[in-house]
């Protein structure tokens, strides 16, 4: 039986970055999650008797929004629902799984590498066909619509046993709960040498993953321990848990500390990554090498055609606009454009889909490419696997001569986190209001020679977004960027990020804090961060 239950708007919908992300208090509220999904499929048209793609990352709440989700898809019209196993799906998956089975579109649970459990965060993503995070349009349909519902359906049934493999029927709707993890591992066959891979693992070089207790666990011990040979063990906090092992799965210096302090001691891994809390983003340590994600981006761009996915190379390459210059190196030596976009993966959809683009990467440790619409963590760590195999070289060597080759981009971020948001917004109205003038002026990070708000104007379809980001450029090349994160949900939080570029010839040894300080203490007078917000120091720097 299809009920319509009566409900009133909540005001807070509007999806961010990657999707609406907020504190599970706020998604157990009566309705809350009810709305947002009643709130996408109002703002969709034509999903009658299609197929949609359902899963998440485990975390707390995962397996709730799970059977809400199957439910009012059944009341909505759909007519088959494809889930995860115990509602896992990762995000690469996800897209995948999208794409490989038709769907019409896909919701993925998740708030990607925040913190989960009952005082941390939950997420909702919905995705289109292409297997990719809906586009803006869509966003702002669904944040429309979120605050106008009246009303939404849903099928009074009992809960669907996601545990089983295998099909049921919930109303007019099928249910398929598939494997999560093998159509991933087979398309990750397909595009990388996984004999060569294992050579080299059953050679000498040794390999550590850590998944955070999050959703890549399965997947990882499937393609590095049982297809790849890595001894067990090899993947580190496997088991997806709830609340992360109350970890933080963000694969950054920070938050993934126990690997990174085993990729720098004595007896180190050769090569050491890490991912996220749903999988799709990677952080590449090699044995007493950190590589920052721009250069993971240039290097993976540099060398992919190593790989069979990729031997015949290129199309193009997007970078987000924070995201280092390193990679339009590549693209300029490859003679393939280079394609700047706003944060935000979504942006890399058209450009994929037109075949512009075959590499796309991100500063926030996002790397991935045409095999799927998402950033994907497992996939850049196969792609470096399959690199390493091929030029028999340490990840400390290939460094090395890729900034030989192509310079050197100096690169940090400084993120002050769970400020005001008045606070944020001033600083950024601030600076905004300043741009003008700015150019031609000297600090100690050189002299300015342009200053602007970023705006995009997508080159398939035309769509232009505005206001991405304070850009302050120096005339040697150097650059500071200034926007608010779109993904926190506690206050704001201001990302500084900080740009050198060396030629070859110059000094490609330097500690990056030594290279960047000059450009920080710029960044500090021209923003008057700590006049604005009281902070002296960033909460994190990576
Ligand atoms: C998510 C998106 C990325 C984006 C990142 C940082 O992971 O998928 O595309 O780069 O968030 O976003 P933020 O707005 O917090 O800087
Ligand atoms: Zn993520």
């Amino acid at each position: 039986m299809i009920y319509t239950v009566a409900t009133t708007p909540f005001d807070d919908q509007k999806p961010g970055t990657s999707g609406l992300r907020k504190k599970v208090r706020i998604f157990q509220q009566p309705h809350y999650a009810e709305n947002f999904v009643q709130s996408v499929f109002d703002s969709l048209d034509g999903f009658a008797g299609q197929t949609l793609v359902v899963g998440g990352d485990g975390r707390y709440l995962n397996r709730d929004v799970i059977q809400i989700v199957l439910k009012m898809a059944a009341a909505n019209g759909f007519g088959r629902a494809l889930v995860g196993q115990g509602g896992i799906l990762s995000t690469p998956a996800a897209s995948h799984l999208i794409r490989a089975s038709g769907a019409f579109g896909g919701l993925v649970l998740s708030a990607s590498h925040n913190p989960g459990g009952p005082d941390e965060d939950f997420g909702i993503k919905y995705n289109i066909g292409n297997g990719g995070p809906a586009p803006e349009k869509v966003t702002d349909a669904i944040a429309a619509r979120s605050l106008v519902i009246d009303s939404y359906k849903i099928l009074d049934a009992a809960d669907v046993d996601i545990d089983t493999i295998g099909e049921s029927q919930l109303g007019d709707m099928t249910v398929q709960v598939v494997d999560p993890v093998a159509a991933y591992a087979d398309l990750m066959e397909s595009l990388f040498d996984f004999a060569a891979i294992r050579a080299q693992i059953a050679g000498s070089v040794t390999l550590a993953f850590d998944s955070m207790s999050a959703v890549t666990g399965p997947y990882a011990v499937e393609i590095f321990e049982r297809r790849l040979g890595a001894p067990q063990g090899t993947v580190m906090n496997g088991t997806p848990l709830p609340d992360f092992g109350h970890h933080h799965p963000d694969p950054n210096l920070v938050h993934a500390k126990e690997l990174y302090d085993r990729m720098m001691a004595p007896d180190a891994p050769d090569f050491g990554a890490a991912s996220d809390g749903d999988g799709d983003r990677n952080l590449i340590i090699g044995r007493h090498c950190y590589v920052t994600p721009s250069d993971s981006l240039a290097v993976l761009a540099a060398n992919a055609h190593l790989a069979p996915g990729y031997a015949a190379g290129l199309k193009g390459i997007a970078r987000s606009m924070p995201t280092s210059g390193a990679a339009d190196r590549v693209a300029k030596k490859l003679g393939v454009p280079l394609y700047e976009t706003p944060t935000g993966w979504k942006f890399f959809g058209n450009l994929l889909d037109a075949g512009m683009a075959t590499i796309c990467g991100e500063e926030s440790a996002g790397t991935g490419s045409d095999h799927v619409r998402e950033k994907d963590g497992i996939w850049a760590v196969l792609l470096w696997l399959n690199i390493l195999a091929v030029r028999q070289q340490s990840v400390a060597a290939i460094m090395a001569d890729h900034w030989a080759t192509y310079g050197r981009n100096y690169y940090a971020r400084h993120d002050y986190e769970a400020i005001a948001k008045d606070k944020a917004d001033a600083l950024m109205a601030a600076l905004r209001g300043k741009l003008a003038t700015l150019a031609g002026t000297a600090s100690s990070g050189g002299t300015v020679k342009a200053a602007d708000d970023f705006a995009y104007t997508d080159p398939t379809d035309q769509s232009v977004s505005r206001n991405q980001g304070v850009r302050i450029l120096f005339t040697d090349g150097s650059r500071v960027v200034f926007r608010l994160s779109g993904t926190g949900t506690e206050g704001a939080t201001l990302r500084v990020y900080i740009e050198r570029y060396v030629g070859p010839d110059g000094d490609l040894g330097l500690e990056t804090g030594d290279a960047l300080a000059p450009l920080i203490a710029a960044a500090q007078e021209v923003a008057d961060i700590s006049g604005h917000i009281g902070m002296e120091q960033p909460s994190v720097i990576t």
